[in-house]
């Protein structure tokens, strides 16, 4: 499963939506070398654009969870939040480099299918319940 932005994705934050976005591409770039479909060794790439997307993910993640801090979101929804982030950096600090080294494709499609999944849940369940909660915190007299 690919991941492309639509509207539906939208949180109602456009540093929230942009960040979003940048994550997206990011599995978008790592899935153009799955496609590729040839016989190189793209064991150096595919290991620096995972490392980039963990270090963009950790950064986008903190970004939230301060604002969840600033804006007084309910601690259950925090938490929720902070497991939900946990499994996404494990999954990809996981990452077997042998594994990926002897089965690059193989290895790469699946932890991309992971966090293509995830984000989209995450996205549509999760982060959007907090962009519905800033939204009504903004309308407020
Ligand atoms: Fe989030």
């Amino acid at each position: 499963m690919i991941i492309k932005w639509k509207d539906e994705y939208s949180c109602y934050d456009p540093v929230i939506d942009a960040q979003h976005k940048k994550l997206m591409d990011m599995i978008n770039q790592m899935n153009e070398i799955i496609e590729l479909g040839d016989e190189y060794d793209h064991f150096d790439e595919i290991v620096s654009i995972f490392e980039e997307l963990k270090k963009y993910a950790i950064y986008h993640f903190s970004h939230e969870e301060k604002m969840f801090e600033e804006t007084g979101y309910d601690s259950f929804n925090i938490k929720i939040q902070q497991l939900e982030h946990k499994s996404f950096v494990h999954k990809v600090a996981g990452i077997n480099l042998y594994e990926l080294d002897e089965n690059q494709i193989g290895t790469a499609k699946e932890v991309l299918d992971f966090l293509s999944r995830w984000l989209d849940k995450h996205i549509l369940g999760t982060d959007k319940r907090f962009g519905e909660f800033l939204r009504e915190k903004a309308n407020q007299p």
